[in-house]
């Protein structure tokens, strides 16, 4: 069983049998959720790519949590430099088995820097495999025919979705990568959080229609998968 936590825009705490992950920890300055990052206990932090909103409070949980920050290589050592404990840098299309489970780097069509502009390599999704699960993180990206062979090679579980449109997919271009990556359940993420992404979950369901099962958390909402 694989417990999902989601905490707003593109946040999620992933907790499978041996271990417990967070996804782009964006928590200060979070408007729907307020969990203080020193109340996270994790023992890796996935980010997608640079930007303030994916990045967060990375530094400070892997900090706190003697706790490695996986995600492409520049991001990594980007991290390492500004105080992360550990890191492991990866690149898409590379895997990796780490104890909590295995991560599968995806290309995302995305920009990736820090906000002073420091490059932090390409932007990325993951594809997770914990506990005979198969989890999709898609990260900040516009529609892509990369979906199409995502959807083929892996069979997904859950599919967690860009729907804010301006910086990223909105409802209907989300709707028409649930149709490439034929996930059993996709659930909507980056929506709301700021005034440019205030699109309808609803509406991103109703696109989807009987592609997939629509499931929209509530933010701070728990999961069983
Ligand atoms: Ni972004
Ligand atoms: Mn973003």
């Amino acid at each position: 069983m694989v417990k999902i936590t989601y905490f707003g825009h593109s946040c999620f705490l992933i907790e499978g049998s041996k271990g417990k992950i967070i996804i782009d920890p964006f928590l200060k300055g979070n408007p729907h959720v307020k969990v203080n990052p020193n109340e996270i206990s994790v023992d890796a932090i996935l980010v997608t790519h640079g930007h303030q909103d994916h990045l967060g409070d990375t530094i400070e949980i892997s900090k706190k949590n003697h706790a490695p920050v996986i995600s492409v290589y520049e991001l990594v050592q980007h991290c390492l430099a500004k105080g992360a404990e550990r890191g492991h840098g990866m690149n898409i299309g590379g895997s990796y088995r780490f104890d909590f489970g295995e991560v599968y780097i995806t290309p995302a069509l995305h920009s990736s820097s820090t906000g002073e502009g420091t490059y932090t390599g390409n932007p990325c999704g993951f594809i997770l495999r914990i506990d005979n699960k198969t989890i999709y993180h898609a990260g900040d990206t516009g529609l892509s025919t990369e979906m199409n062979l995502i959807g083929e090679l892996h069979n997904i579980d859950v599919a967690f979705l860009p729907i804010g449109d301006n910086f990223t997919m909105g409802p209907a271009d989300a709707a028409k990568a649930v149709e490439l990556l034929k996930p059993k359940m996709a659930i909507p993420m980056h929506y709301k959080t700021f005034p440019e992404i205030d699109q309808d979950p609803e509406d991103f369901a109703d696109k989807v229609g009987d592609l997939a099962k629509v499931k929209i958390m509530g933010f701070g909402e728990t999961y069983e998968l």
